[in-house]
């Protein structure tokens, strides 16, 4: 089982240093540009920095950019089609922009400092921690950590920051990755982890997550 676990890691990590390089290729966006369109529009649900004050709206400030420009490509639908990452609010948002535009968002929010939020339910701490930097390995389900860093920073260009988000916005994508109503993660990544986690190691593990900076 372990050593299944570690074939596919390294496989996933393959993947994803091929994705990086077609990013590098890709000309980088323009912050103060990307700034001027956050002043006007996402300032409503994000904040002026992309600290949402509301945790119905995920802070983007401090995430990479390739990640926010990958989930402004998938809230956006092309020729048509379903969006491959279905949000009604998004998908409206980011219908206006084109692709130099989202580059411009993606390198303004990435520039920001991230204020991190803070664990809040004492008892479910231990749980939170232990699944996150070691899982569990009765059920085959692999540490967080393992991709998205021992603090939660993410390892660009594929893994996203999770640490100091609101636990409500976590909670919430860990049970649409679960439910496959969220199924833009390369490779499924996402989805089979959460496909291993009950309600009650969802909530410890995301209330966990949004101490971690
Ligand atoms: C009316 C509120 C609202 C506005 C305005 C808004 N957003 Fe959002 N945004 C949301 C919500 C809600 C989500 C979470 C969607 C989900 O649950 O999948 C989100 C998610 C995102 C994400 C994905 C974050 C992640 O961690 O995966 C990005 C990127 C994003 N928004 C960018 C923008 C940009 C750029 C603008 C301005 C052009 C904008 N948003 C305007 C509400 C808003
Ligand atoms: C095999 C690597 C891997 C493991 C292990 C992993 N993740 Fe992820 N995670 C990803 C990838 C890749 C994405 C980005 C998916 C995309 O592109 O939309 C992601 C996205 C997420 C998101 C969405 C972030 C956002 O801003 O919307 C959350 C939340 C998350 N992971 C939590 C977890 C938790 C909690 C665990 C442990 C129980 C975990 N992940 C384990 C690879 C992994």
């Amino acid at each position: 089982m372990k050593r299944s676990l570690l074939t596919l890691l390294c496989a996933m990590t393959t993947f994803g240093a091929q994705a990086a390089d077609t990013h590098k290729a890709a000309p980088k966006g323009d912050a103060a540009r990307g700034q001027a369109i956050v002043a006007t529009v996402c300032v409503a649900c994000h904040g002026p920095d992309g600290n949402s004050p509301l945790a119905a709206n995920p802070k983007l400030a401090g995430q990479h950019s390739e990640y926010l420009l990958k989930q402004m490509q998938n809230f956006k639908a092309v020729d048509g089609k379903q969006p491959e990452r279905v949000s009604p609010i998004m998908n409206g948002m980011i219908a206006a922009y084109d692709e130099g535009q989202m580059r411009d968002l993606a390198a303004y929010f990435a520039t920001q400092t991230q204020k991190g939020e803070a664990a809040k339910s004492g008892e479910t701490i231990a749980l939170g921690r232990k699944l996150y930097r070691g899982g569990d390995q009765s059920k085959g389900l692999p540490a967080c950590a393992a991709c998205h860093g021992p603090a939660g920073a993410g390892i660009p260009a594929q893994y996203p920051r999770i640490g100091g988000q609101f636990a409500e916005y976590t909670e919430v994508q860990l049970k649409s990755f679960r439910e496959g109503t969220r199924a833009n993660d390369p490779n499924k990544m996402m989805r089979m982890v959460a496909i291993k986690m009950t309600d009650a190691e969802i909530k410890a593990v995301a209330d966990y997550i949004a101490g971690l900076h």
